[in-house]
């Protein structure tokens, strides 16, 4: 199978790989929960260390102080995005946000506004009780009420918003933009007037927020990158107020195609158009190739190997941008909480392992 022809290639250059680099981190024996120093103050320098959990999350202590040893930012998984908070027009579910805000507040740590508006996402706020699209003016009128209540609520503790998340789209050959629904009925312009709306509620109500575009498979995708850039240029131009823009970096161990060497130009890009705030958003690193059956793929140290050399570097080049970059969060606090493992399948992409103990990445990390 061509899978195992290429799992022994990469076997053979990752251990030629971590020959020359004379190795790459290795976990202490006798590793306990005290005995290593916490990711956000060995980056405390550098930028905010966060990620992604529910309010469920913050119920269990042995969580609570793992991450509050780790992490100094939250962005909500599920609980802010409009499909659980207004999944309609008369129903408003604010009780996980107020929780996950409080824990925040009480905490002191920050929370990022993710996300307001996420096209692949069913919205209410498009159509009348026909079911047929309204005029765009009614849709953007109640996307402003919508923003009003959300941002103004949190307000204290969200500082920062993902405006508009993932508008670009995959399949770049038809055209530069995610198909949507919200794109037919208001075309591209819907990005340019999300950023207006989120400005106008962020001055009204003296908020003060850091307006963001988040997107996605921008360390492997330069056709993506390309468009990226010349979009941010552009509303730049027209004073749209895109204040930051978000990379997620969901990434995998050993793909060749997503490297920290193509973010390295791409950051270096975006500081040329002058964006002066990137937040890194979402970073985790599946052991398996992109689109994997992972039930057919047993995980070998060769794969966390190779992952471990990926984040070392992708955290070299991080922290060569600290001038700009002010935030790197990852997509769950552990293995044990993460998109990736849930439904049964096993995988490791984060940087604790599932007994909340740092793994070789942590320490690969943190060796600067
Ligand atoms: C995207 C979204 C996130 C999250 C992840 C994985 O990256 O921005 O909010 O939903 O997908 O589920």
């Amino acid at each position: 199978m061509l899978f195992w022809k290429l799992r022994k290639i990469f076997a053979f250059i990752t251990s030629i790989v971590v020959f020359l680099s004379g190795g790459i981190a290795s976990v202490p024996k006798d590793v306990t929960r005290d005995s290593y120093e916490g990711l956000k103050d060995v980056y405390a320098d550098y930028f905010d260390i966060g990620s992604c959990i529910t309010s469920a999350y913050t119920d269990n202590e042995e969580l609570v102080d793992f991450y509050l040893k780790n992490f100094s930012s939250v962005t909500p998984e599920w609980e802010l995005k409009m499909e659980s908070i207004h999944p309609s027009e008369d129903v408003w579910n604010f009780s996980g946000m107020d929780k996950l805000a409080d824990f925040c507040r009480e905490n002191n740590l920050k929370l990022r506004g993710h996300t307001l508006v996420w096209p692949q996402q069913k919205n209410w706020m498009l159509y009348d009780e026909d079911g047929n699209f309204v005029d765009k003016e009614v849709f953007y009128a109640r996307q402003y009420e919508y923003f009003k209540t959300v941002m103004t609520r949190y307000g204290d503790v969200i500082k920062v918003w993902d405006v508009v998340n993932e508008p670009f789209g995959y399949d770049l050959q038809t055209g530069a933009f995610k198909d949507s629904e919200i794109i037919k009925l208001c075309g591209s312009e819907y990005i340019e007037r999300a950023f207006l709306n989120a400005k106008k509620v962020s001055d009204e109500y003296n908020l003060d927020a850091t307006l963001v575009l988040n997107e996605c498979s921008l360390a492997k995708n330069i056709v993506k990158q390309g468009y990226v850039l010349k979009w941010l240029k552009k509303w730049n131009d027209k004073g749209i107020p895109i204040d930051a823009i978000g990379i997620q970096g969901h990434g995998h161990a050993v793909s060749e195609n997503e490297t920290p060497d193509r973010l390295d130009a791409f950051l270096y890009a975006l500081e040329a158009i002058g964006m002066k705030n990137i937040q890194i958003t979402e970073i985790d690193l599946s052991l398996y190739f992109d689109k994997a059956d992972t039930s057919q793929v047993e995980i070998q140290d060769w794969m966390r190997d190779w992952q471990t050399l990926k984040y070392k570097n992708l955290f070299k080049v991080l922290r060569k941008h600290k001038d700009t970059i002010t935030s790197v969060s990852f997509w769950g606090p552990d293995d044990g909480h993460s998109w990736l493992t849930r439904n049964g399948v096993d995988d490791e992409p984060l940087l604790f392992d599932r007994n909340l103990l740092p793994k070789e990445s942590y320490y690969a990390v943190c060796d600067f």
